[in-house]
């Protein structure tokens, strides 16, 4: 190449190359796709953000147990994936331990990158683990993981209570709303309050509808996707009533504590005073186990609870039948967690049986019917 072509050539390319610069397209102005926007987007369609405020405060996001609860069949309930499988497929591996879980969120309730919208997951009724049907609309959803995990007669057999997990398992809200799968004393009738036979008064009513009270009144901590009925607004304890007041027109909180002012039917713990449901069922539980030693399980021979009400660890003592039982029932209403309300007569009717059978002299005459 001659030194005048090289020379020509590096002129083309300093004129031409801002040129060809020029030439290409200019990039498109930013557009947001329109699929994501409906709930991405700053002003979406969906409240997303407001959600996610709500749900941070939720248990399924505060208790990290994914992790925790991994393997073994826990999957199913505790993390996002193994959740996603088992609705998919109606199973989940015991033997596999998903790598990364994640907590329940928003994913393991919906599906919202496959379809668009907020449907749930699954809706369909669920067969809690003695066979019975759970059939309460969006309910449905929540059966799939609040059940009991096992049935009473498998569990009360083993007559050794080494490990204070022993029982149904933290969450028998299902079980206990329709009033079933508990340890049922033979020759005793059972029965159910309400609740148990309306299809509106389920999961998602009661513990997700939106207060709809002026301001100052509530926190995304209470109703909605907190999935929680009471919190704390400016220090004082409060309730959301909402969800109860589609059906209790005019009721309310007893000020200033987390109890609904429903009263009970009777006096049920014997105190002398018919106090509201919650109170009443509280009371009872405190027959089995309380700070001063004198519950029925802390007075036994080989105690299951000690003087303080702390459980017994490795308690290698075969238990008698009615012990094992009544603990099963005892711990089956105290981890329903909702103090009776779910099913109040059910409830009261296992905890009653339970304290029978450990005292013949217990005086069980106000057991409901
Ligand atoms: C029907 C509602 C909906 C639509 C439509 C939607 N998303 Fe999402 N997306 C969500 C929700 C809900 C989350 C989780 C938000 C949270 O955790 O707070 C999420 C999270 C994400 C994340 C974070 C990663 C993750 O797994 O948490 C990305 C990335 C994302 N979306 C991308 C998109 C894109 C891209 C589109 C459009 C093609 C889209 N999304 C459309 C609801 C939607
Ligand atoms: C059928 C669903 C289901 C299965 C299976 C299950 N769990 Fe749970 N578990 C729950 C639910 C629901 C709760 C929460 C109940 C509540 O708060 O009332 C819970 C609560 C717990 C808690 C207490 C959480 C806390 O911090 O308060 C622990 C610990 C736990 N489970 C461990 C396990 C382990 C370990 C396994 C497996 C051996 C397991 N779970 C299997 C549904 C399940
Ligand atoms: C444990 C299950 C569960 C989880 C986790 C969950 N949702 Fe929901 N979500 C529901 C149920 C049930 C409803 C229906 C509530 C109703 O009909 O009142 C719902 C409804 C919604 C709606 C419709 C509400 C409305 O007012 O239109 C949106 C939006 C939504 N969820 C977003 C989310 C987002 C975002 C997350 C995660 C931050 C999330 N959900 C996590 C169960 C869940
Ligand atoms: C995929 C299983 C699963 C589904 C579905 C589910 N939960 Fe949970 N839920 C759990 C687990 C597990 C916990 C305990 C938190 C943990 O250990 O991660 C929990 C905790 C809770 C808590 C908090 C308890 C506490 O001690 O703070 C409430 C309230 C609750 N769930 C209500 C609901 C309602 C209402 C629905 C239906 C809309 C629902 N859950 C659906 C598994 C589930
Ligand atoms: C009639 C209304 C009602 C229905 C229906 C209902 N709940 Fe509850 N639930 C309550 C009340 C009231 C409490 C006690 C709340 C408190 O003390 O803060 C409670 C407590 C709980 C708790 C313990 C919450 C905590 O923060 O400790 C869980 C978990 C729960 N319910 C899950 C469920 C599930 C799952 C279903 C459906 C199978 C259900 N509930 C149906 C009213 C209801
Ligand atoms: C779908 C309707 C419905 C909803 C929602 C509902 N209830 Fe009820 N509840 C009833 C009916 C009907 C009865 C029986 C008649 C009565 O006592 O008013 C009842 C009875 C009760 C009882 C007494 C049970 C007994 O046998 O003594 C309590 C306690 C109770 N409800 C609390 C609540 C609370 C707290 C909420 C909200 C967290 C609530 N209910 C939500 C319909 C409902």
């Amino acid at each position: 190449m001659s030194v005048a072509r090289l020379f020509a050539s590096l002129i083309l390319a300093v004129v031409l190359l801002p040129l060809q610069a020029q030439a290409q397209p200019k990039p498109a102005p930013f557009v947001f796709p329109q699929a994501c926007a409906d709930c991405h987007g700053s002003a979406g369609k969906y409240p997303v953000r407001g959600v996610r405020s709500q749900y941070l405060t939720s248990g399924h996001r505060t208790l990290p147990d994914a992790s925790y609860s991994n393997g073994e069949g826990c999957q199913r309930c505790h993390t996002n994936e193994g959740f996603i499988e088992y609705a998919a497929t109606g199973k989940s591996d015991p033997k596999v331990t998903i790598k990364n879980p994640s907590e329940v969120g928003c994913f393991t309730c919906h599906a919202p990158h496959e379809r668009g919208n907020f449907s749930l997951r699954k809706e369909n009724p669920v067969k809690l683990a003695n066979g019975v049907m759970f059939d309460m609309g969006k309910g449905n959803l929540c059966a799939n993981c609040h059940q009991a995990r096992v049935m009473p007669k498998d569990e009360v057999r083993s007559r050794d209570i080494l490990r204070e997990p022993w029982g149904a398992h933290h969450g028998p809200q299902s079980d206990m709303l329709l009033g079933t799968n508990a340890y049922e004393f033979p020759g005793k009738a059972y029965s159910s309050s309400a609740h148990a036979s309306l299809k509106d008064a389920n999961c998602v009513t009661c513990h997700m509808t939106q207060p709809t009270t002026a301001r100052y009144a509530l926190t995304p901590a209470i109703g909605g996707h907190s999935m929680k009925l009471g919190g704390e607004v400016h220090e004082v304890p409060t309730l959301n009533v909402a969800g109860c007041k589609t059906c209790h027109k005019d009721i309310k909180q007893v000020p200033r504590r987390e109890v609904f002012d429903i009263k009970a039917s009777a006096d049920y713990d014997g105190d002398g005073a018919i106090e509201p449901v919650q109170d009443e069922v509280q009371g009872l539980l405190e027959k089995f186990s309380n700070k001063q030693g004198t519950g029925a399980l802390q007075k036994i021979s080989n105690p299951i609870f000690d003087a303080k009400g702390k459980f017994v660890e490795n308690n290698k003592t075969q238990h008698p039948l009615e012990v094992v039982a009544s603990l099963y029932n005892y711990k089956f209403v105290l981890e329903d967690k909702s103090r009776g309300v779910h099913n109040t007569k059910y409830a009261v009717q296992l905890l009653m049986d339970s304290l029978k059978s450990l005292d013949k002299n217990y005086d069980d005459s106000r057991r409901p019917k």
